[in-house]
Protein backbone atom coordinates (compact mmCIF):
# COMPACT_ATOMS: atom_id res chain seq x y z
CA UNK A 1 0.00 0.00 0.00
CA UNK A 2 1.24 3.84 -0.98
CA UNK A 3 0.29 6.47 0.85
CA UNK A 4 0.73 9.97 0.17
CA UNK A 5 0.09 13.05 2.79
CA UNK A 6 -0.61 16.50 1.68
CA UNK A 7 -1.32 20.17 3.49
CA UNK A 8 -4.91 20.05 3.29
CA UNK A 9 -5.91 20.78 -0.55
CA UNK A 10 -7.92 23.94 -1.84
CA UNK A 11 -10.53 24.19 -4.98
CA UNK A 12 -9.78 27.69 -6.78
CA UNK A 13 -12.75 27.80 -8.44
CA UNK A 14 -16.20 26.33 -7.60
CA UNK A 15 -19.66 26.36 -7.85
CA UNK A 16 -21.81 25.76 -5.04
CA UNK A 17 -25.09 26.96 -6.14
CA UNK A 18 -27.77 28.05 -3.88
CA UNK A 19 -30.81 26.72 -1.82
CA UNK A 20 -31.60 23.18 -2.12
CA UNK A 21 -28.57 22.48 -4.34
CA UNK A 22 -26.26 24.39 -2.09
CA UNK A 23 -26.96 22.03 0.64
CA UNK A 24 -26.65 19.25 -1.32
CA UNK A 25 -23.31 19.61 -2.92
CA UNK A 26 -21.55 21.59 -0.43
CA UNK A 27 -20.79 18.91 2.19
CA UNK A 28 -19.28 17.25 -0.87
CA UNK A 29 -16.37 20.20 -1.06
CA UNK A 30 -15.78 20.73 2.32
CA UNK A 31 -15.43 16.98 3.38
CA UNK A 32 -11.74 16.78 1.69
CA UNK A 33 -11.18 20.82 0.87
CA UNK A 34 -10.08 23.58 3.38
CA UNK A 35 -11.71 26.35 1.34
CA UNK A 36 -12.61 26.95 -2.21
CA UNK A 37 -12.56 30.47 -4.58
CA UNK A 38 -16.95 30.72 -4.83
CA UNK A 39 -18.05 31.34 -8.50
CA UNK A 40 -20.79 34.13 -8.37
CA UNK A 41 -23.23 33.01 -11.50
CA UNK A 42 -25.78 32.33 -9.17
CA UNK A 43 -29.44 34.23 -10.53
CA UNK A 44 -29.67 37.02 -10.53
CA UNK A 45 -25.30 36.82 -9.61
CA UNK A 46 -23.24 37.70 -6.64
CA UNK A 47 -22.01 41.54 -7.58
CA UNK A 48 -22.02 43.85 -5.20
CA UNK A 49 -20.22 43.23 -1.59
CA UNK A 50 -23.57 43.24 0.01
CA UNK A 51 -24.59 40.13 -2.18
CA UNK A 52 -20.93 38.05 -1.11
CA UNK A 53 -21.58 38.63 1.98
CA UNK A 54 -25.17 37.00 1.95
CA UNK A 55 -24.22 34.53 -0.12
CA UNK A 56 -21.38 33.17 2.05
CA UNK A 57 -23.79 32.98 5.33
CA UNK A 58 -25.82 30.98 2.95
CA UNK A 59 -22.68 28.94 2.70
CA UNK A 60 -21.76 28.46 6.02
CA UNK A 61 -24.92 27.31 7.05
CA UNK A 62 -25.17 24.92 4.50
CA UNK A 63 -22.41 23.21 5.71
CA UNK A 64 -22.16 20.03 8.39
CA UNK A 65 -21.74 20.62 11.74
CA UNK A 66 -18.33 21.24 12.91
CA UNK A 67 -16.93 22.18 9.41
CA UNK A 68 -14.11 24.46 9.37
CA UNK A 69 -14.37 25.01 5.19
CA UNK A 70 -13.98 28.58 4.15
CA UNK A 71 -15.53 29.99 1.29
CA UNK A 72 -13.36 32.28 -0.73
CA UNK A 73 -16.05 34.96 -2.11
CA UNK A 74 -15.83 36.23 -5.64
CA UNK A 75 -17.85 39.11 -7.21
CA UNK A 76 -19.35 38.95 -10.81
CA UNK A 77 -17.98 41.73 -12.87
CA UNK A 78 -20.88 43.52 -14.76
CA UNK A 79 -20.52 46.78 -16.62
CA UNK A 80 -22.58 48.51 -14.08
CA UNK A 81 -19.78 47.13 -11.34
CA UNK A 82 -18.51 50.28 -8.89
CA UNK A 83 -14.42 49.79 -8.42
CA UNK A 84 -15.65 51.51 -4.88
CA UNK A 85 -17.54 48.62 -3.89
CA UNK A 86 -15.36 45.98 -5.41
CA UNK A 87 -12.57 47.69 -3.00
CA UNK A 88 -14.48 48.25 0.00
CA UNK A 89 -15.40 44.23 -0.26
CA UNK A 90 -11.66 43.24 -0.83
CA UNK A 91 -10.39 45.95 1.64
CA UNK A 92 -12.86 44.23 4.49
CA UNK A 93 -11.06 40.39 3.92
CA UNK A 94 -14.81 39.23 2.59
CA UNK A 95 -13.89 39.37 -1.14
CA UNK A 96 -11.14 37.30 -2.53
CA UNK A 97 -11.53 38.03 -6.34
CA UNK A 98 -13.57 39.44 -9.18
CA UNK A 99 -14.91 37.13 -11.63
CA UNK A 100 -15.28 38.00 -15.59
CA UNK A 101 -18.01 36.05 -17.95
CA UNK A 102 -17.93 37.45 -21.23
CA UNK A 103 -21.53 37.65 -21.79
CA UNK A 104 -23.44 34.74 -22.66
CA UNK A 105 -19.84 32.59 -22.72
CA UNK A 106 -21.59 30.07 -20.25
CA UNK A 107 -24.29 28.59 -17.60
CA UNK A 108 -25.45 32.37 -16.20
CA UNK A 109 -23.12 34.71 -18.04
CA UNK A 110 -25.76 37.20 -19.63
CA UNK A 111 -24.75 39.70 -17.20
CA UNK A 112 -21.18 39.69 -17.98
CA UNK A 113 -19.19 42.17 -20.37
CA UNK A 114 -19.68 42.79 -23.60
CA UNK A 115 -17.90 46.58 -24.21
CA UNK A 116 -14.01 45.77 -22.00
CA UNK A 117 -13.88 49.55 -22.04
CA UNK A 118 -16.73 49.98 -19.14
CA UNK A 119 -14.78 47.43 -17.19
CA UNK A 120 -11.58 49.29 -17.51
CA UNK A 121 -12.07 51.55 -14.02
CA UNK A 122 -12.61 48.67 -11.60
CA UNK A 123 -9.81 46.57 -13.61
CA UNK A 124 -7.25 49.44 -12.79
CA UNK A 125 -8.91 49.54 -9.50
CA UNK A 126 -7.92 45.63 -8.55
CA UNK A 127 -4.24 46.46 -10.12
CA UNK A 128 -3.99 49.10 -7.79
CA UNK A 129 -4.99 47.05 -4.85
CA UNK A 130 -3.54 43.83 -6.14
CA UNK A 131 -7.14 41.96 -6.10
CA UNK A 132 -6.95 38.97 -8.63
CA UNK A 133 -9.41 38.69 -11.76
CA UNK A 134 -10.22 34.96 -12.22
CA UNK A 135 -10.84 35.07 -15.88
CA UNK A 136 -13.35 32.55 -17.97
CA UNK A 137 -11.00 32.15 -21.40
CA UNK A 138 -13.34 31.95 -24.28
CA UNK A 139 -14.85 34.75 -26.59
CA UNK A 140 -18.34 33.95 -27.77
CA UNK A 141 -18.52 35.32 -31.22
CA UNK A 142 -20.73 33.58 -33.19
CA UNK A 143 -17.84 32.65 -36.30
CA UNK A 144 -15.60 31.71 -34.03
CA UNK A 145 -15.16 27.83 -33.48
CA UNK A 146 -15.88 26.41 -29.94
CA UNK A 147 -12.73 24.39 -29.84
CA UNK A 148 -10.60 27.58 -31.12
CA UNK A 149 -12.45 29.89 -28.27
CA UNK A 150 -9.44 29.61 -25.37
CA UNK A 151 -7.37 30.81 -28.19
CA UNK A 152 -9.04 33.18 -29.57
CA UNK A 153 -9.56 34.68 -26.51
CA UNK A 154 -5.92 34.48 -25.37
CA UNK A 155 -4.53 36.79 -28.37
CA UNK A 156 -7.51 39.06 -28.66
CA UNK A 157 -8.91 39.87 -25.38
CA UNK A 158 -6.86 38.52 -22.52
CA UNK A 159 -3.17 39.91 -23.42
CA UNK A 160 -4.65 43.11 -24.59
CA UNK A 161 -5.88 43.51 -20.82
CA UNK A 162 -3.15 42.81 -19.30
CA UNK A 163 -0.93 45.06 -21.89
CA UNK A 164 -3.78 48.05 -21.07
CA UNK A 165 -3.58 47.13 -16.91
CA UNK A 166 0.44 47.10 -15.38
CA UNK A 167 0.01 44.66 -12.63
CA UNK A 168 -3.49 43.50 -12.76
CA UNK A 169 -3.34 39.93 -11.49
CA UNK A 170 -5.13 37.04 -13.56
CA UNK A 171 -5.99 33.63 -13.71
CA UNK A 172 -6.61 31.88 -16.06
CA UNK A 173 -9.30 29.34 -15.37
CA UNK A 174 -9.71 26.26 -16.45
CA UNK A 175 -7.62 26.15 -19.17
CA UNK A 176 -7.96 23.27 -22.13
CA UNK A 177 -5.62 23.84 -24.93
CA UNK A 178 -1.80 23.60 -24.84
CA UNK A 179 -2.25 27.29 -25.99
CA UNK A 180 -3.59 28.28 -22.25
CA UNK A 181 -0.89 26.12 -20.80
CA UNK A 182 1.77 27.96 -22.88
CA UNK A 183 0.53 31.32 -21.83
CA UNK A 184 0.53 31.00 -18.72
CA UNK A 185 3.72 29.23 -18.54
CA UNK A 186 5.29 32.23 -19.89
CA UNK A 187 4.26 34.78 -17.78
CA UNK A 188 5.29 36.26 -14.81
CA UNK A 189 4.13 36.08 -11.04
CA UNK A 190 1.39 38.36 -11.75
CA UNK A 191 -0.32 35.26 -13.81
CA UNK A 192 -1.98 31.85 -12.60
CA UNK A 193 -3.72 29.20 -14.82
CA UNK A 194 -6.11 26.50 -13.04
CA UNK A 195 -7.10 23.01 -14.34
CA UNK A 196 -9.65 21.21 -13.72
CA UNK A 197 -9.79 17.03 -12.50
CA UNK A 198 -11.97 16.25 -15.38
CA UNK A 199 -9.56 18.09 -18.44
CA UNK A 200 -6.63 15.95 -16.47
CA UNK A 201 -8.91 12.74 -17.76
CA UNK A 202 -11.12 13.19 -21.15
CA UNK A 203 -10.63 14.58 -24.60
CA UNK A 204 -13.37 15.24 -26.80
CA UNK A 205 -14.00 11.79 -28.11
CA UNK A 206 -14.84 10.76 -24.24
CA UNK A 207 -17.96 13.09 -25.44
CA UNK A 208 -18.37 12.28 -28.67
CA UNK A 209 -17.37 9.05 -29.59
CA UNK A 210 -20.15 6.23 -29.28
CA UNK A 211 -23.18 8.22 -28.33
CA UNK A 212 -23.12 11.81 -26.82
CA UNK A 213 -22.03 11.60 -23.32
CA UNK A 214 -24.12 14.90 -21.70
CA UNK A 215 -22.34 13.90 -18.39
CA UNK A 216 -18.43 14.91 -20.49
CA UNK A 217 -20.04 18.11 -21.51
CA UNK A 218 -18.55 21.59 -20.13
CA UNK A 219 -17.15 24.45 -20.79
CA UNK A 220 -14.86 25.38 -22.03
CA UNK A 221 -15.22 22.43 -23.90
CA UNK A 222 -12.70 19.50 -23.52
CA UNK A 223 -9.91 19.67 -26.53
CA UNK A 224 -8.28 17.06 -28.52
CA UNK A 225 -5.66 14.64 -26.63
CA UNK A 226 -2.83 16.57 -27.71
CA UNK A 227 -4.14 19.42 -25.59
CA UNK A 228 -5.15 17.23 -22.64
CA UNK A 229 -1.73 16.05 -22.88
CA UNK A 230 -0.34 19.52 -22.79
CA UNK A 231 -2.44 19.63 -19.48
CA UNK A 232 -1.07 16.83 -17.88
CA UNK A 233 2.52 18.09 -17.97
CA UNK A 234 1.54 21.70 -16.95
CA UNK A 235 -0.46 20.00 -13.75
CA UNK A 236 2.14 17.33 -13.23
CA UNK A 237 6.01 18.35 -14.01
CA UNK A 238 5.97 20.75 -11.38
CA UNK A 239 8.27 23.00 -13.35
CA UNK A 240 6.21 26.10 -12.91
CA UNK A 241 4.07 27.12 -10.37
CA UNK A 242 1.31 29.22 -11.99
CA UNK A 243 -0.95 26.18 -12.59
CA UNK A 244 -2.67 24.78 -9.62
CA UNK A 245 -6.11 22.89 -8.92
CA UNK A 246 -9.87 24.80 -9.78
CA UNK A 247 -11.70 21.48 -10.22
CA UNK A 248 -15.05 23.95 -11.75
CA UNK A 249 -16.81 20.68 -10.08
CA UNK A 250 -20.54 22.30 -11.29
CA UNK A 251 -23.23 20.43 -10.62
CA UNK A 252 -26.80 20.52 -12.43
CA UNK A 253 -29.09 18.53 -11.58
CA UNK A 254 -29.45 15.29 -13.95
CA UNK A 255 -32.82 16.39 -15.75
CA UNK A 256 -30.76 19.52 -17.01
CA UNK A 257 -28.48 17.51 -18.30
CA UNK A 258 -29.53 14.73 -19.90
CA UNK A 259 -32.12 16.59 -22.65
CA UNK A 260 -32.03 18.16 -26.17
CA UNK A 261 -29.69 21.29 -24.72
CA UNK A 262 -28.28 20.52 -21.74
CA UNK A 263 -26.23 22.34 -19.45
CA UNK A 264 -22.60 22.48 -19.11
CA UNK A 265 -20.62 20.93 -15.98
CA UNK A 266 -19.00 18.11 -14.34
CA UNK A 267 -19.33 17.24 -11.05
CA UNK A 268 -16.11 16.50 -9.38
CA UNK A 269 -16.86 17.94 -5.95
CA UNK A 270 -16.90 14.61 -4.08
CA UNK A 271 -13.77 12.02 -6.23
CA UNK A 272 -11.51 14.68 -6.75
CA UNK A 273 -8.46 14.14 -4.85
CA UNK A 274 -8.53 10.28 -5.19
CA UNK A 275 -9.03 11.07 -9.44
CA UNK A 276 -5.74 13.56 -9.19
CA UNK A 277 -3.87 10.84 -7.04
CA UNK A 278 -4.46 7.97 -9.78
CA UNK A 279 -3.32 11.13 -12.86
CA UNK A 280 -0.16 12.21 -11.07
CA UNK A 281 0.69 8.38 -10.31
CA UNK A 282 0.51 7.14 -13.51
CA UNK A 283 2.78 10.11 -14.55
CA UNK A 284 4.90 9.27 -11.33
CA UNK A 285 4.55 12.84 -10.06
CA UNK A 286 2.70 11.45 -7.03
CA UNK A 287 5.02 14.08 -5.07
CA UNK A 288 4.34 17.41 -7.63
CA UNK A 289 0.35 16.50 -6.06
CA UNK A 290 0.79 18.80 -3.06
CA UNK A 291 2.07 21.38 -5.27
CA UNK A 292 -0.63 21.49 -7.87
CA UNK A 293 -3.48 21.07 -4.84
CA UNK A 294 -2.03 22.65 -1.65
CA UNK A 295 0.18 25.20 -2.55
CA UNK A 296 0.31 26.91 -5.76
CA UNK A 297 -3.20 28.37 -4.90
CA UNK A 298 -2.58 29.89 -1.86
CA UNK A 299 0.84 31.33 -3.10
CA UNK A 300 -1.13 33.07 -6.18
CA UNK A 301 -4.09 34.47 -3.88
CA UNK A 302 -1.18 35.25 -1.16
CA UNK A 303 -3.15 33.48 1.67
CA UNK A 304 -1.22 30.69 4.39
CA UNK A 305 -0.99 27.20 3.14
CA UNK A 306 -3.74 25.31 5.26
CA UNK A 307 -2.04 23.69 8.56
CA UNK A 308 -4.07 20.71 8.40
CA UNK A 309 -3.35 17.04 6.42
CA UNK A 310 -5.05 14.66 3.97
CA UNK A 311 -3.92 11.64 3.65
CA UNK A 312 -4.36 9.35 0.52
CA UNK A 313 -3.50 5.78 0.08
CA UNK A 314 -3.68 3.46 -2.47
CA UNK A 315 -5.10 -0.31 -1.86
CA UNK A 316 -6.16 -3.41 -3.57
CA UNK A 317 -9.61 -2.46 -3.86
CA UNK A 318 -10.88 0.10 -6.20
CA UNK A 319 -12.47 2.94 -4.41
CA UNK A 320 -16.26 3.44 -4.83
CA UNK A 321 -18.70 6.19 -5.39
CA UNK A 322 -22.26 6.58 -5.49
CA UNK A 323 -22.90 6.95 -9.24
CA UNK A 324 -25.19 10.18 -8.34
CA UNK A 325 -25.71 12.10 -5.23
CA UNK A 326 -29.56 13.30 -3.98
CA UNK A 327 -29.70 16.75 -3.44
CA UNK A 328 -32.75 18.44 -2.62
CA UNK A 329 -32.92 19.95 -6.24
CA UNK A 330 -32.67 16.58 -7.65
CA UNK A 331 -30.13 13.79 -8.55
CA UNK A 332 -26.62 14.93 -9.84
CA UNK A 333 -24.43 12.83 -11.72
CA UNK A 334 -20.84 12.13 -10.37
CA UNK A 335 -18.08 12.60 -13.15
CA UNK A 336 -17.15 9.04 -14.15
CA UNK A 337 -13.38 8.76 -15.04
CA UNK A 338 -14.25 5.61 -17.05
CA UNK A 339 -11.18 3.72 -15.04
CA UNK A 340 -10.60 2.01 -11.69
CA UNK A 341 -9.00 3.99 -9.20
CA UNK A 342 -7.68 2.59 -6.05
CA UNK A 343 -6.74 5.78 -3.96
CA UNK A 344 -8.94 6.50 -1.30
CA UNK A 345 -9.12 9.39 1.16
CA UNK A 346 -8.27 8.23 4.26
CA UNK A 347 -10.75 9.37 6.84
C1 LIG B 1 -20.21 26.21 -15.24
C2 LIG B 1 -21.58 26.27 -14.59
O1 LIG B 1 -22.36 25.33 -14.80
O2 LIG B 1 -21.88 27.23 -13.87
N1 LIG B 1 -20.23 25.24 -16.29
C3 LIG B 1 -19.16 24.59 -16.81
O3 LIG B 1 -19.34 23.85 -17.77
N2 LIG B 1 -17.97 24.72 -16.32
C4 LIG B 1 -19.81 27.57 -15.71
C5 LIG B 1 -18.37 27.69 -16.11
O4 LIG B 1 -17.47 27.66 -15.27
O5 LIG B 1 -18.11 27.84 -17.31
ZN1 LIG C 1 -16.88 27.24 -13.59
Amino acid sequence: MSTITLPRPDDWHLHLRDGAMLEGVAPETARDFARAIIMPNLVPPVVRGDDAAAYRERILKALPEGSDFEPLMTLYLTEKTDPQDVAQAAASGLVKAVKLYPAGATTNSDSGVRDFDKVRGVLETMAEIGLPLCVHGEVTRPEVDIFDREAVFIETVLDPIRRKTPGLRVVMEHITTKDGVDYVAAQGDDMGGTITTHHLIINRNHILVGGIKPHYYCLPVAKRETHRLALVEAATSGGNTHFFLGTDSAPHVDAAKETACGCAGCFTATHTMPLLAHVFEAEGALDKLEGFASRNGPAFYRLPVNEGTLTLEKTDQPNTWPAKIETGAGPVTLFDPGFPVHWHVKR
